[in-house]
């Protein structure tokens, strides 16, 4: 599977260059070109403005980023360093702010930080090398895993309806929402899934469409406002996105519009899955209405794609990059580590407890 994507790797660490490289996504499909960030304004600039998107690519682009622009940090004693450190995270954490993967990247980050600031300087940017790096493996291990759980749920020759991107290109590999798919790609499932364009910014016609094609998968593209057609037609077996921000009660924060195929999906009894890291879950989130929205530019909805303007130069315009699907409407979570269903905040609990047995046996393991 690795091999299927060695040329098309959203984000990646040049340890020799001291720099994050991101395929500029903005470009594609038309071009494949890769950006090398080595400041703290690139890295800032390629979030905010979706050059790297997509939670766990995100996540992985402020770990990488972090280590790189403290690595540049000339400080010698811990206090001055752990100072330039959080200025940096703080930026960082500006960039974008609904995906939590984000500032759980960062806050691991700083737990390396902190839990060696009695090494020099120069061991703990080391350690920070490892744990950015870690940050990534366990990424692209949960996408596995996130897969074969998935592809569980699913049956040979399904109609699959997705939404944004939320496959390779958002992640280390294979992808979250995508990687059933691509499991059953490799395993004969004929999988015929239909991607949302995905207004405004076209994730979906840009992104999804361009990476399954990319690996033979049979795609369909529709636009947004198509999603009940296909459904009523019995096109669509199951309903399958992924997510920026998952709050304890299930309540899932994703690319705006995917409420919305979840009221339909509700409507045509079908299946909707929401496939993600634990990561993903915010802890500190009691329910949707805790999570932050972002709100983007109004040139995206008049201009961006047009050949020209193509609404009133005064026209008010909303436009919030994400909405927030309630529990009640997702038929399962698929995360790393297993499949939960309603009531999702005992399930959550119980991997949580998980992951931090499981943390503290590898920390003591690899400690220096
Ligand atoms: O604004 P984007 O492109 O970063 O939004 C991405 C999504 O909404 C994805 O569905 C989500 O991040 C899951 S990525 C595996």
């Amino acid at each position: 599977m690795g091999q299927l994507f060695t040329d098309l790797q959203a984000v990646r660490l040049d340890v020799e260059a001291n720099a994050v490289i991101i395929l500029e996504q903005t470009s594609l499909p038309g071009e494949k070109v890769y950006l090398s960030l080595s400041t703290k304004e690139a890295v800032w600039d390629a979030i905010h403005r979706l050059k790297v998107r997509g939670a766990p690519a995100i996540g992985i682009t402020a770990a990488y980023g972090i280590y790189v622009c403290c690595k540049s940090l000339r400080a010698r004693k811990f206090d001055d360093f752990y100072k330039g450190f959080v200025e940096i995270r703080d930026y960082f954490e500006s960039s974008r702010p609904t995906a939590v993967n984000l500032s759980a990247a960062l806050e691991r980050m700083e737990r390396c930080v902190l839990r060696n600031r009695e090494l020099p300087v120069s061991r703990i940017k080391r350690q920070m090398l490892r744990e950015a790096l870690a940050i990534r493996d366990e990424d692209a291990a949960s996408c596995h895993r996130i897969g074969v759980y998935a592809l569980s749920l699913l049956r040979p020759g399904m109609g699959i309806l997705t939404h944004c991107n939320a496959g390779h290109l958002a992640v280390s590999e294979y992808g979250t929402a995508l990687a059933p798919v691509y499991l059953g790609q490799q395993q004969g499932y004929n999988f015929k899934v239909y991607a949302d364009e995905t207004r405004p910014l076209l994730q979906g016609a840009r992104l999804t469409a361009y990476e399954l094609r990319y690996a033979g998968v049979d795609i369909t593209l529709i636009c947004d406002n198509m999603a009940s057609v296909v459904m009523r037609k019995g096109w669509v077996q199951a309903v399958i996105v992924g997510c920026d921000r998952i709050a304890m009660n299930g309540d899932t924060a994703n690319k705006v519009g995917t409420s919305g195929l979840a009221i339909m999906a509700r409507h045509y009894g079908i299946p909707f899955y929401v496939l993600g890291p634990t990561s993903t879950i915010d802890r500190r989130c009691p329910d949707g209405n805790a999570i932050v929205i972002e709100e983007r530019g109004s040139e995206e909805v008049t201009d961006m794609w047009y050949a020209r303007r193509m609404a009133p130069d005064d026209v008010k315009v909303y436009n919030p990059a994400f909405d927030v699907t309630p529990a009640n409407l997702i038929t399962a979570i698929v995360t790393e580590r297993g499949i939960a269903r309603a009531p999702y905040n005992e399930t959550f609990e119980r991997w949580f407890g998980e992951e931090e047995k499981d943390s503290a046996e590898t920390g003591s393991k690899t400690e220096e």
